[in-house]
Order: structure tokens, then sequence, then C-alpha cells
């Protein structure tokens, strides 16, 4: 992925923090999912009053995909932050987040944490989740 590639899915992230539902912690998350094909799925963090029904941006953006059928990820955007904050904060995904993530992407699949268009990290799934079970402990090929 080149920067701009990047820079490109980090700006998709910082705009969806807008549509961030979160009453509760008024911890505001965007995030955007680039699909093989191109296509960018985004998504918000949507909290709920009895909390446990919450969802992160990320699961978000990858259900949003999902469910219309797209299951190849290249990369995905996360921007994070306190709601008004004049810097954002490290936001890296979640342990659920990172096991969805698992499900559908292969090694090469890269992570960007974003506290800006200029300032992010970048890191690839196995690094994010080492030694992870995924589809392949439970489908194997026929013998
Ligand atoms: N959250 C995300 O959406 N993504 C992350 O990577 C970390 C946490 C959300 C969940 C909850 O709505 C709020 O941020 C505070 O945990």
């Amino acid at each position: 992925m080149t920067n701009e590639e990047m820079k490109s899915l980090i700006a998709k992230a910082l705009d969806m923090r807008n549509f961030s539902y979160a009453p509760y912690s008024q911890y505001k998350v965007g995030a955007a999912l680039l699909a093989a094909d191109g296509t960018v799925y985004t998504g918000c963090n949507i909290e709920n009053a009895a909390y446990t029904p919450s969802n992160c941006a990320e699961r978000t953006a990858f259900f949003k995909a999902v469910s219309e059928g797209v299951k190849e990820f290249k990369a995905i955007a996360i921007c994070g932050g306190k709601e008004g904050a004049d810097v954002l904060d490290d936001c890296s995904p979640c342990g659920v987040c990172r096991q969805v993530m698992s499900e559908f992407c292969d090694d090469e699949f890269i992570i960007i944490c974003a506290k800006s268009l200029d300032d992010f990290t970048v890191c690839t799934l196995p690094e994010c989740l080492p030694d992870r079970f995924g589809p392949s402990n439970l489908i194997r090929p026929k013998m």
C-alpha cells in the first residue's frame, strides 16, 4: 500500500468519528476497511445503555462488508479518542476486533492506527494477534 492510499483510508476513518454514538464513554472511534476489490466499508463505535451490546468501529465496518457478501480485505484504518480532545489517542483494536479480523484476513492484512493523516503506525495482523486461533483450526482440507 502506498502512503497516499493509507492517508486516504485514514481520512475516511477520521470522518467516521462524526457518526460515533458514544454517550457513555465519550470515546469516539472511526474505521475505514479497504476490501480486496478496492471498495471501502466504513464504521463507527455504537454504544448501548446496557453496555454489552456496544459495537466497536472496526466490527461495524467488517459486519457491513460481510453482510454485503464481501469477505476479502487488504487494510483497515482506525482513529479514536475522547470527544473534544485536541489530539487523538493511540487507538489500537480491542481483542474481540482482532479476532474478527482474523476470521476474514490473511497474514498480509494491514492495521493502521492513526492520530492524524501524518501520525500513524502500521502493523500486520500476525503482529497484532500472534498464534491466532482461526478458521484453519476447524476447517481442514479433505485428505
Ligand atoms: N472502541 C472501538 O470502537 N474500537 C477500538 O479499537 C477500541 C474501543 C470503542 C468501544 C467503546 O464504544 C469505546 O471505544 C470505549 O471503549
